[in-house]
């Protein structure tokens, strides 16, 4: 069971201790709303199940990268998991530590592994042996040494939606044992790289702890593997994937559940422990507020059409993912069966199907479990401004991220000199 910081007063949502109905008449909609209280609180869950494990906690900075939620997570000690050099330069404007901070991604270019390695970062989670050989030549030309890890592909099955499985050998990430074996003997003879560590990251939104330990089990081996041949390894990086509750019968393990499970099957490696958790720290800490904005019949089938759409959040669509919607007032009328979709021309243009809601228009219905991939993932689809982004700390809020306005739209574009 997950906690979340949302719940129901007087038939009002609340968030913390804010009025929603409130929030999105005061900021307007659509806009996402966080809780600095709750993913506090998840941070912490993970960082205290190491209890005297060494360990860090590297937040996965695409899950939701407002500057606001770095900055949260910053001020705990958090480490960071990026994937750009766009994400590095959050991390630090956020008040972030270098020195905590993995780079993963399968296409790191020359000037992100730069700005990493002046920045003084902890290591590179390196996904090819092309990315070894540049990591090294940059580093050579700028008379630094790159503190490296392999990120493996242990080639178990995740059980989990096949566009955000990543550990089975036909998918992009990572590269095998036996490859990896060649790899960290020539890393470990090349003055320029210093072989840090292992990683791997199976998958996201895991609901099932045996893969996890399956694939941790792997990598221990193989670092016993390397042991043997005086190649020793100072952290093993499990990476993210921890699933939360997006309805009842989820059931997502607790971080605890979670942190336990991988210690049991790493154990007896001598190493400090890395996990690069996102959807599990930001997830149920954020919801999308919108306005209903019209009803209307089709054959006897009824829409609900609201100020959100697609552009805003692609999950429904992009991966058919099914997010709670609440009406922000329950108004205890008789509910009605209705598909929620937004004002992009596209079918593929929904949010939910068949919900059963209250709302009128002007009215506010909620997006539940939108902290994560919510924001990140939004676009100007049909020139649609992205969202106001709004934090919740007890019982007061602030707007973190301004509504955008069609002149940040057309910024940057020129009409053709004729
Ligand atoms: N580490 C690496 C290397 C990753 O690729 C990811 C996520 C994470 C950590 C964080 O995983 P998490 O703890 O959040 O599961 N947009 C999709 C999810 C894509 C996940 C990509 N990688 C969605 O909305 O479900």
């Amino acid at each position: 069971m997950n906690v979340t910081p949302i719940h129901r007063h007087n038939g009002m949502l609340y968030m913390d201790h804010v009025n929603l109905q409130q929030i999105a008449e005061h900021y307007g909609t659509p806009c996402y709303v966080y809780s600095r209280q709750g993913i506090r609180q998840r941070w912490l869950a993970f960082d205290n199940a190491f209890a005297q494990q060494p360990h860090l906690v590297c937040y996965a900075v695409k899950t939701n990268s407002n500057l606001a939620v770095l900055q949260t997570l910053a001020q705990l000690g958090a480490g960071f998991d990026i994937v750009s050099g766009g994400e590095l330069a959050r991390v630090l404007k956020a008040g972030g530590d270098a020195s905590k901070v993995v780079f993963s991604g399968v296409g790191k270019s020359e000037a992100e592994m730069r700005f990493a390695l002046a920045s003084g970062i902890k290591c590179f989670n390196v996904e090819s042996e092309a990315e070894l050989y540049r990591l090294e030549s940059v580093a050579k030309a700028l008379n630094m040494v790159a503190p490296i890890s392999l990120r493996v592909n242990p080639d178990v099955d995740p059980k989990t939606h096949a566009y955000i499985s990543t550990g089975l050998k036909e998918n992009k990430f990572g590269v095998s044992f036996k490859q990896a074996l060649t790899l960290y003997r020539y890393a470990a003879a090349s003055a320029h790289l210093m072989v840090q560590g292992i990683d791997c990251h199976i998958g996201s939104q895991l609901l099932d702890l045996a893969p996890l330990q399956e694939a941790a089990t792997r990598v221990v081996a193989f670092q016993q593997q390397l042991n043997t041949e005086g190649i020793r390894l100072h952290h093993i990086d499990m990476g993210g994937g921890l699933g939360i509750d997006y309805q009842d019968s989820d059931q997502a393990p607790t971080p605890a559940a979670y942190v336990q499970a991988l210690l049991d099957a790493i154990q007896q490696a001598d190493m400090e422990v890395l996990v690069e958790p996102g959807r599990a720290i930001v997830g149920n800490n954020g919801v999308l507020l919108s306005k209903v904005e019209l009803l209307k019949e089709n054959e006897g089938k009824s829409f609900m059409v609201i100020d959100a759409a697609m552009n805003d959040l692609i999950r429904p669509a992009l991966y058919d993912a099914w997010q709670s919607i609440v009406d922000v007032y329950d108004n205890a009328q008789v509910a009605q069966s209705v598909d929620v979709v937004g004002p992009v021309c596209e079918t593929g243009d929904f949010l939910g199907k068949s919900r059963q809601l209250t709302s009128q228009p002007n009215d506010y219905i909620a997006v539940l479990s939108a902290g994560a991939y919510g924001f990140v993932m939004s676009s100007n689809y049909n020139t649609r401004p992205r969202a106001a982004e709004i934090m919740v700390d007890g019982a007061q809020h602030q707007c973190v991220r301004a509504r955008e306005t069609l002149e940040d739209l057309m910024r940057g574009e020129r009409l053709f000199n004729e």
